[in-house]
């Protein structure tokens, strides 16, 4: 009799822990992860920033994740915005949420303009009370792309989407990029690095210059994007001219070779195993692909999803792809971009984005589209690999 009552109890206690285990799991699998998406920053790059952000806010699971947003103004300030998304492409997401300031203080930062600091309190603090669980930082170019964001969000102690810090800096350093692509056997066009000190010597630096390449050259900033300060210099006149301009936006210059070809891009997707996508072309509308070629409301450049290239160019060039996001310890995702050289048929890596523009008519996305992922779903990857490579951080293994 005791011995019955006995099991009863022990069932009946098996039975209550069993859903205690099942409950938990379920309220565990359930809870949704808190994002914080971050946009705009001090970049030259800014706008297409909030674009960008706009199209991820836009397709972004809101039964699986509550979104917080950050926008980061152009002078630094970092403010909480809990207004609508379709604010945040015309700039009035700004002031909505300076309003807030005035009236709460409750943002990352109120006042001053020293606001990395008050970020990493408040996103240190915010990760200990496990209030966000992933960073997305939807920010394209230099203070957003370049490692130093990253940096901060190292230190912040939180996961977060995309390339940590040397994959980051490496990448939007075209000079050093192409440091390591040379070392990996990457095809790429023969240049060279000058410093903005040396055009004090203009002309021995345009002797130099001559020496190894004919007209037209491309000169560009090492440290820039979207087409800012590259030019395509047809002659000495242009080429003072480029090397000047190159020299408003960066203290090192890179000179490289006209590569006479098509443009095209391949998205990559993952961390230690990446995949790569289809491959797209790009169709300037302009002499190449330029600032008002990429983002003016008259231009009629185009793209080709998936782009007319024989097979064997294309597993070519998603190799490739695949072999620069690994030589420059890239994680998350990149979009590596390349020419085909009309003559030879050759391919050569131009450059490497660790943050390729988001918007829902960009490149990147297509390109996971038209490879079977969709924008949300390739949302969700990134979540779940911004995780996956956070758990990996040696940060986080030697604690
Ligand atoms: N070596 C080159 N040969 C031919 N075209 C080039 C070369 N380098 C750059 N371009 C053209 O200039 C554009 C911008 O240069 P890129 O290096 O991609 O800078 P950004 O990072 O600003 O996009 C390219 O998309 C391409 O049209
Ligand atoms: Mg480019």
């Amino acid at each position: 009799m005791t011995a019955m009552l006995f099991n009863n109890l022990l069932s009946f206690f098996q039975s209550v822990f069993l859903f205690y285990v099942i409950w938990n799991g379920v309220l565990l699998m359930s809870k949704k992860k808190r994002v914080a998406v971050v946009f705009g920053g001090q970049s030259s790059e800014h706008e297409v920033s909030r674009l960008s952000a706009c199209s991820v806010l836009k397709n972004i699971n809101r039964d699986k994740y509550d979104v917080v947003m950050i926008g980061v103004t152009k002078e630094g300030r970092w403010l909480n915005y809990d207004g609508p998304p379709a604010l945040i492409p015309e700039g009035k997401w700004q002031q909505a949420a300076e309003q807030k300031v005035l009236k709460r203080s409750e943002n990352i930062e109120d006042t001053g303009s020293n606001s990395a600091r008050q970020v990493l309190k408040s996103a240190g603090a915010e990760a200990n009370n496990n209030t966000i669980d992933v960073i997305f930082p939807v920010l394209h170019g230099c203070n957003g792309e370049d490692g130093t964001i990253q940096g901060l969000l190292e230190l912040s102690g939180l996961p977060y989407v995309g390339c940590g810090v040397l994959g980051s800096a490496l990448g939007m350093d075209k000079g050093f990029a192409k440091i390591v692509f040379e070392k990996e056997g990457i095809p790429q066009a023969s240049y060279k690095v000058v410093n903005r000190k040396g055009l004090d010597y203009i002309h021995g630096v345009m002797d130099d210059i001559e020496k190894i390449f004919q007209y037209p050259c491309f000169v560009k900033p090492c440290n820039a994007g979207s087409s800012v300060g590259v030019s395509k210099a047809h002659d000495r006149g242009e080429l003072e001219t480029a090397l000047k301009k190159a020299a408003r936006y960066d203290r090192r210059i890179l000179i490289e070779e006209f590569i006479n070809g098509r443009e095209v891009e391949c998205g990559v997707l993952g961390n230690d195993d990446p995949i790569a996508s289809t491959v797209g072309e790009i169709k300037p509308c302009n002499e190449f692909y330029d600032y008002e070629a990429k983002y003016s409301s008259e231009s009629t450049s185009a793209v080709d999803i998936p782009a007319d290239l024989p097979p064997e160019t294309i597993e070519k060039i998603r190799k490739y792809a695949i072999a620069a996001f690994k030589a420059l310890d890239c994680c998350g995702l990149s979009r590596v971009d390349f020419f085909v050289e009309d003559a030879s048929g050759n391919i050569y890596i131009n450059e490497i984005n660790t943050i390729p523009g988001f918007t829902d008519i960009s490149m990147y996305p297509k390109l996971w589209e038209a490879s079977g992922i969709p924008y949300g779903e390739l949302i969700d990857r990134l979540i779940e690999l911004a995780i996956e490579r956070h758990n990996d951080s040696y940060r986080n293994i030697n604690l």
